[in-house]
């Protein structure tokens, strides 16, 4: 099943919605939580602030959207509130692991420099993933006239990816090289973060 063709099934049914909203808001929290856990607690920047906070609100914003839908559902990030738990919680925690393990490897850094390091390619990578999911579901929320949003979600990760781009360059001149692995990494996580979620939702349809 095609992406798009996923979220039009997950749109039509409001408790799984709900559950897609909260797994959204649940995977924003975990990387707002990753980019904090990575700040150097004296030379953290500006940027590096600006970039927790605002993965923070999506978390909160992803939650609020839920009430459009019924206040009562998905109060916490509990298993059954959320799409694919399992995988869903795999996702993030993989790409760090592994993406870690490739920096160590490439740069041979010390544990400050592998944490910054690990803080701009994982966070590179979720961009270039967000800035794709997030147009395609604002898509069809349009389409369905739907009351739920995420247009200010979509302006501000465009912003996020090019000050990825910008801190990448700082770090390496050859960040592109190593970039493309990272991605490779991330491709895999989630198509199996995708396909999971599918095969749940395939399973709704006969219950
Ligand atoms: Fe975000
Ligand atoms: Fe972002």
């Amino acid at each position: 099943m095609e992406f798009q063709q996923l979220l039009e099934r997950i749109v039509q049914d409001s408790i799984t919605h709900a559950k897609w909203l909260n797994t959204l808001s649940f995977m924003e929290n975990a990387g707002a939580r990753k980019i904090s856990k990575c700040e150097h607690p004296v030379s953290v920047t500006l940027i590096q602030l600006k970039h927790a906070a605002e993965e923070h609100r999506h978390a909160y914003y992803l939650k609020k959207q839920i009430g459009k839908i019924d206040p009562e559902l998905c109060t916490t990030y509990e298993t059954d509130e959320l799409l694919a738990p399992i995988a869903t919680r795999q996702y993030l925690h993989s790409l760090d692991v592994k993406a870690c393990r490739y920096l160590q490897t490439a740069f041979n850094l010390n544990k400050e420099e592998l944490k910054y390091a690990a803080y701009l390619f994982v966070t590179y990578a979720i961009e270039v993933r967000a800035d794709e999911l997030y147009p395609v579901y604002q898509d069809i929320l349009t389409k369905e006239s739907s009351k739920i949003m995420v247009k200010s979600i979509i302006l501000e990760e465009e912003g996020h990816l090019e000050e990825m781009i910008n801190q990448l360059n700082e770090f390496s001149a050859e960040w592109k090289l190593h970039a493309e692995k990272i991605l490779t990494i991330e491709k895999e996580l989630h198509d199996l973060w995708i396909n999971a979620i599918a095969e749940e939702v395939s399973q709704l349809d006969y219950a």
